[in-house]
């Protein structure tokens, strides 16, 4: 079976670079799906509370017979709980919905810099507790501006072992990126083929028909070869097993510049600005 490279994290621990994502499964079919990403060989789960679908992975994880220790799993702080002594209450019962004892990365989802007074350094500071006390082996944020990191690394003393951002074709999301790579924050770059948008642009599907591959794989490829984690969601079974096959090709510099100036900066967007983000869910 493909072996998929890690990461090495700031804090020491190593993520592997493809995963699966889980949003918008439905909670009751997330088991199944997570189960034929764990028969394809993924490894690294991304859930978060806001999914609804943790307890899905949870059972997937339970089912498949794997070592806890050879799954990585990620779930994220919904945005109604940035409070610490909610936070707490809601990391307590991700672990429940899971029925683990940890999770391997715990993120805040949004920064949220319009609620809570502005004040996701508190939220970051029970996340760090949750870090010290072993239930979540790393931590890190997700939709986090520059200006949002700055602000933490002057008012804390932990960088962020992640940042989850909105990074694919038609938003490069480049300049978070640099910041990321100069702090040692690794990237983890979510809807990575932007829902599915990116996959008939002309230029994707020429280096796909150039190099024999899907223009999935090239995307996703392209991402790997930018050094980003990523997670791409299907509940296809092929296309589950497509999106697994990229670690037998490799692109070159031109087919990799000629996608990057596909982007569209803000206008590429399929999700929120973080910036201006404020949405609580029910
Ligand atoms: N931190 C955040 O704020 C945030 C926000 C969004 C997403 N995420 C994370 O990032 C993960 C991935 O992002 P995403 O789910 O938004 O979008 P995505 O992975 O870019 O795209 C998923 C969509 O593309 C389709 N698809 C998947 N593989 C395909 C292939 N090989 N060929 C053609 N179509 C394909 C899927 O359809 P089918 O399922 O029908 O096959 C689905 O409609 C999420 O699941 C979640 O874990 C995080």
């Amino acid at each position: 079976m493909t072996s998929v490279p890690t990461i090495t994290l700031n804090d020491g621990k190593s993520i592997p670079q493809l995963g699966f994502g889980v949003f918008q499964i439905d909670p009751a079919e997330t088991a199944e799906a997570v189960g034929l990403a764990f028969d394809a060989g993924y490894r690294h789960i991304d859930t978060a509370q806001m999914y609804g679908n943790e307890k899905g992975v949870g059972d997937a994880v339970r089912a498949s017979g794997l070592d806890r220790a050879d799954v990585f799993v990620t779930s994220k702080l919904n945005n109604g709980y940035h409070r610490p002594e909610d936070a707490r209450d809601a990391f307590a019962r991700s672990l429940a919905e899971l029925q683990m004892d940890y999770v391997d990365l715990f993120l805040i989802h949004w920064p949220l810099p319009t609620l809570y007074e502005g004040n996701f350094v508190a939220t970051w500071k029970t996340l760090e507790e949750f870090a010290s006390d072993g239930r979540a082996r790393s931590i890190g944020v997700s939709n986090f501006q520059v200006s949002h990191l700055e602000r933490l690394a002057a008012e804390t003393g932990t960088v962020p072992a992640v940042n989850q951002i909105e990074a694919h074709p038609y938003t490069t999301n480049d300049e978070v990126r640099a910041y990321d790579r100069d702090h040692g924050i690794a990237t983890e770059a979510w809807s990575p083929i932007a829902q599915g948008a990116v996959l008939d642009d002309s230029v994707v599907v020429k280096v796909a028909e150039k190099v024999g591959r899907t223009p999935a794989q090239v995307v996703l490829r392209w991402h790997v070869q930018r050094g980003d984690v990523v997670f791409p969601k299907s509940t296809t079974p092929s296309r589950i097993e497509e999106n697994f096959a990229l670690f037998d090709f490799e692109l070159d510099d031109e087919d990799i510049q000629a996608i990057t100036d596909l982007d569209r900066g803000e206008k590429g967007r399929t999700g929120p600005n973080p910036d201006v983000f404020d949405h609580i869910p029910d």
